[in-house]
């Protein structure tokens, strides 16, 4: 029997990156170990703001090139208080994101069972969805100027970019989803506003949706958008937006659906010409690093959403199974969830739990 083999480069980056990953890497092997029939192999980068520290750069020159020839990065976060952090998240994020063509950020937005919830009285199915935010241009594309810099006429200009292919192949994506899972789709703009942008968005997003006549279709402006994520989360199910807006909802959605500790995201070149990227979406929380007491759990869906993406849905299911066990059985939590319990000690109970459920 051949087996298959996944090459997965690792960054564990800043503060509690480190900390998360390396109980992510450990729920893999695990896997591995019980499957039998993939192995991983797994490099490891020390890029990130010590690296800066010492070396003047947070990524090798070479970095890219080197990360090319992987199946999956596995990143944990990068920033440190004495680095700026449009450096760090320049010179590393955004240049792996760009540069891979990763222009998928997919973000599950779900209640797990045990998982706490700030607002009243919710059925935990209600929150649900998957939001897939554009992750290579639009508001974030970086392009504009500043002009006068000091003077009284001083003006800056900070341009969006929306490309036909960029945003058709957006919105396709996820028409795709939803046909797929037999979800509605939701698209969410703000057209009466942006008189360009976003008009154009909705065009595409009607265009395109017309070779899906049988995926239900709505839109919705980004502002009524926010307040419907909070009073009737259950309207949404696949939700397909811009680079700026998806990155405030889904902040929101986090927040929504059990806090920073458990939201996972994931940065996907569908056409697999490039490695993607699985990651956490919290930062390297300084305020907390060192103590062991992070909560690995949105690196470890992370890492469940890498398995899907390499076909292995079955495995992905049963890793939010045993996070699932764990939240509800409540015995051991981090103290964002009220516990006493060690980063280590929720990763090895997620292992423990998803042996049993083997
Ligand atoms: P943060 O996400 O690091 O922390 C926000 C709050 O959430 C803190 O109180 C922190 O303790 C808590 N928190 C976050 N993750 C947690 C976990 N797994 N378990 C328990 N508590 C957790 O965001 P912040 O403080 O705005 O940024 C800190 C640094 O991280 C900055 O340098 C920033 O640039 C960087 N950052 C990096 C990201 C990345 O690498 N993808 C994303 C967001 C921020
Ligand atoms: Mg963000």
């Amino acid at each position: 029997l051949k087996l298959e083999k996944y090459k997965i480069a690792v960054i564990p980056g800043d503060g509690i990156g480190t900390e998360v990953i390396a109980e992510g890497v450990k729920v893999l092997e695990k896997i591995a170990h019980i499957d039998g029939s993939f192995a991983f192999s797994f490099d490891y980068f020390p890029w990130g703001c010590e690296y800066y520290c010492k070396t003047g750069k947070v990524m090798d020159d070479d970095g890219l090139e080197r990360l090319s020839k992987f199946d999956a990065i596995y990143l944990g976060a990068v920033g440190a208080p004495n680095v700026p952090d449009h450096i760090s998240l320049r010179d590393l994020l955004i240049k792996i994101r760009q540069g891979f063509d990763q222009y998928v950020n997919l973000r599950p937005v779900k209640l797990l069972a045990g998982a706490p919830c700030p607002i009243k009285n919710i059925n935990r199915e209600d929150i649900n969805m998957v939001v897939i935010r554009e992750n290579s241009e639009g508001e974030y594309a970086g392009a504009g100027d500043w002009l006068y810099k000091g003077k009284e006429q001083e003006v800056v200009l900070q341009t969006s970019v929306f490309s036909r292919k960029g945003t058709e192949r957006i919105i396709r994506y996820a028409y795709e989803l939803a046909r797929h899972e037999n979800k509605t789709i939701t698209s969410i703009s703000k057209g009466n506003a942006l008189n360009y942008s976003m008009v154009f968005w909705d065009e595409v997003f009607s265009e395109v949706g017309k070779e899906y006549p049988d995926v239900k279709q709505y839109t919705y402006l980004v502002d009524a958008a926010a307040m419907f994520f909070v009073k009737d989360p259950a309207r949404f199910q696949v939700v397909v937006t811009s680079n700026l807006f998806g990155d405030i909802l889904t902040d929101l959605g986090a927040a929504i659906a059990g806090g920073m500790g458990l939201a996972a995201g994931a940065n996907i070149n569908p056409e697999k010409k490039y490695p993607s990227m699985f990651e956490p979406i919290h930062g390297s929380a300084p305020d907390i690093a060192g103590k062991g007491i992070a909560n690995p759990m949105a690196s470890i869906w992370s890492a469940a959403q890498m398995l899907e993406f390499f076909g292995k849905k079955e495995w992905s299911n049963k890793i939010i199974r045993a996070i699932e066990k764990v939240l509800t059985e409540k015995t051991v939590l981090t103290a964002d969830f009220g516990g006493k319990a060690s980063t280590k000690a929720v990763g090895e109970e997620i292992i423990r739990q998803l042996s049993l459920l083997c």
